[in-house]
């Protein structure tokens, strides 16, 4: 989305650049017969407190993946993009094209020139009268930040894309065992979390909310008055029998629970199916008593996604920074994978 894809070609690398709130990571990827190897991943904290923080973390995240690949594919802020799910009378391609200047116009409240914006037809749920469409719009100075940032780190941004759509690609390569199951695919992060629902090849609904795991640190950070790295430690160091510290995250954990409710209803409701179960990833994913938690919850089979479940792993790579970011691996493995389709 939002961009001229040029499709690389099988045998050859692609490199996935994920920018959020707390981290960069980026991963190179390389494709032969249809298995896919991890070559390199490279992962830094951003120092918020300096205008060129993602500018540094970013290039150090490409150090330590010993890129050979400069073209990248990166996502847009989650924050400047609309997503819309449309139903709209069975049309063909060029009538559609004209219809969707008419919603963009109708649901993007900005300049019709200052808009970045593209559609995808879910063919799963088209009756022969109507068809769901999935409307997705950036302002394009947001994607024009993305594509400035990757240059100046010395890369060539090629497809600029939106997180939670690049999660089914990576519930597509690891679980061809659930492909007749509905589901829920949750990547919580810093600010944002993603929730994604999918069956077979097909993303039925996605929504982006504004709540991750920096508002469990904020809630302690209040309550104790405290530094907000002491609350980072006091926060990945919490266990579930810590009743009076866990009291004072509930908030967060029960905002959290209501979005995937009201996210797994829509679906429910819409499309007629149930989600069995739910894969979780993004930073938040390390709190080790989370999926617990939100099997308890939700009354689901919830795990932490494996997103190289079926990805060969170079040998170069470092185990141990392996494991350090596990659960982060999913969006720039899924960005990276965005070429390969
Ligand atoms: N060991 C850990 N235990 C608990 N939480 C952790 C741990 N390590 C990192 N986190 C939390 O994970 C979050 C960062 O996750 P991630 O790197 O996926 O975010 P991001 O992609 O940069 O942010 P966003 O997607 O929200 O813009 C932070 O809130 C951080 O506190
Ligand atoms: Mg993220």
């Amino acid at each position: 989305m939002f961009g001229a894809k040029k499709n690389i070609k099988k045998g050859e690398i692609s490199l996935g650049v994920d920018i959020g709130n707390f981290s960069v990571k980026v991963a190179q990827l390389s494709s032969k017969d249809n298995k896919f190897t991890l070559e390199g991943f490279g992962y830094s904290k951003i120092n918020t407190a300096k205008t060129d923080g993602v500018l540094e973390a970013l290039k150090s995240a490409c150090a330590e993946a010993k890129l050979s690949e400069r073209r990248a594919v990166v996502a847009v802020p989650s924050q400047g993009v609309i997503v819309r799910y449309l139903m709209l009378p069975t049309m063909g391609e060029e009538e559609l094209r004209k219809a969707m200047e008419f919603e963009i116009e109708r649901y993007v409240p900005f300049d019709r020139k200052d808009v970045a914006s593209d559609y995808l037809v879910i063919k799963e749920n088209s009756d022969s009268r109507n068809m769901k469409v999935l409307l997705v719009a950036a302002k394009k100075e947001f994607v024009d930040s993305r594509v400035r940032v990757l240059k100046d780190a010395g890369l060539e941004p090629e497809v600029v894309t939106i997180d939670s759509i690049i999660l089914k690609n990576i519930f597509q390569i690891n679980y061809s065992d659930k492909k007749e199951k509905t589901v829920g695919l949750l990547n919580i992060g810093s600010k944002i979390s993603s929730i994604n629902i999918v069956r077979g090849s097909t993303s039925y609904f996605m929504r982006d909310v504004q709540l991750g795991g920096d508002n469990i640190t904020q809630l302690l950070k209040e309550k104790f008055d405290i530094a907000p790295e002491e609350a980072e430690k006091i926060k990945c160091n919490l266990t579930l029998d810590d009743r009076e510290k866990f009291k004072i995250i509930e908030p967060v954990l029960g905002n959290l629970l209501n979005e995937v409710y009201l996210s797994f209803d829509y679906y429910e409701s819409e499309f007629g199916m149930v989600v069995d179960e739910v894969l979780v990833s993004g930073g938040t994913a390390k709190l080790a008593w989370l999926a617990n938690f939100l099997k308890e919850n939700l009354n689901r089979e919830i795990s932490v996604l494996n997103s190289i479940k079926n990805v060969t792993v170079s040998p170069i790579v470092s185990q141990q920074r392996l494991d350090f970011v596990f659960p982060s691996l999913a969006v720039p493995l899924g960005l990276a994978l965005e070429n390969f389709n």
